[in-house]
């Protein structure tokens, strides 16, 4: 069975989400696009960042996406909710290391910093990368304690 995975963004996000969509979904994952459906430049990214990250929190899904300008407010946004390790990854080496090494299980995407191409190519080494485990475990485990 296909992985569900949640993606959502904001305006500044949208076309990098839309894209994103399209390549999970090439990949063979279930992608689960939670909006914005339309270009809407009033939307606020915490009414996008709460629905993936509480499906992440809760377990319904393992993994979720999200995108806004910076990609900060997401990742404000998405680490307030327990469980969730949210990656704001601006390049390739940062995502390969949230996964080895923090276990991220939200990939958050800097729309304004980052093209589309090097969007996905940042999503394909996320989606690609284990957890190391071992002393990253302990640290991991520490974060909720
Ligand atoms: C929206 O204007 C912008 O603030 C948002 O996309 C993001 O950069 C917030 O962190």
């Amino acid at each position: 069975m296909a992985e569900k995975i949640l993606v959502g963004a904001d305006h500044v996000g949208f076309k990098l989400k839309n894209r994103l969509v399209d390549e999970l979904r090439r990949l063979g994952y279930e992608p689960v696009d939670v909006g914005p459906k339309s270009l809407d430049p009033a939307d606020d990214y915490p009414d996008y960042a709460k629905p993936v990250a509480q499906a992440v929190s809760s377990g319904e899904v393992q993994r979720g996406v999200l995108t806004c300008g910076t990609g900060l407010g997401m990742s404000y946004t998405a680490n307030r909710f327990p469980k969730v390790r949210a990656a704001l990854a601006w390049n390739e080496q940062v995502a390969e290391l949230s996964r080895q090494h923090g276990n991220s299980n939200l990939l958050v995407l800097p729309a304004q910093f980052v093209t589309e191409e090097q969007g996905v190519n940042i999503l394909h080494t996320w989606l690609e990368t284990n957890f190391e485990g071992g002393r990253h475990a302990r640290r991991v485990e520490k974060i909720d304690q």
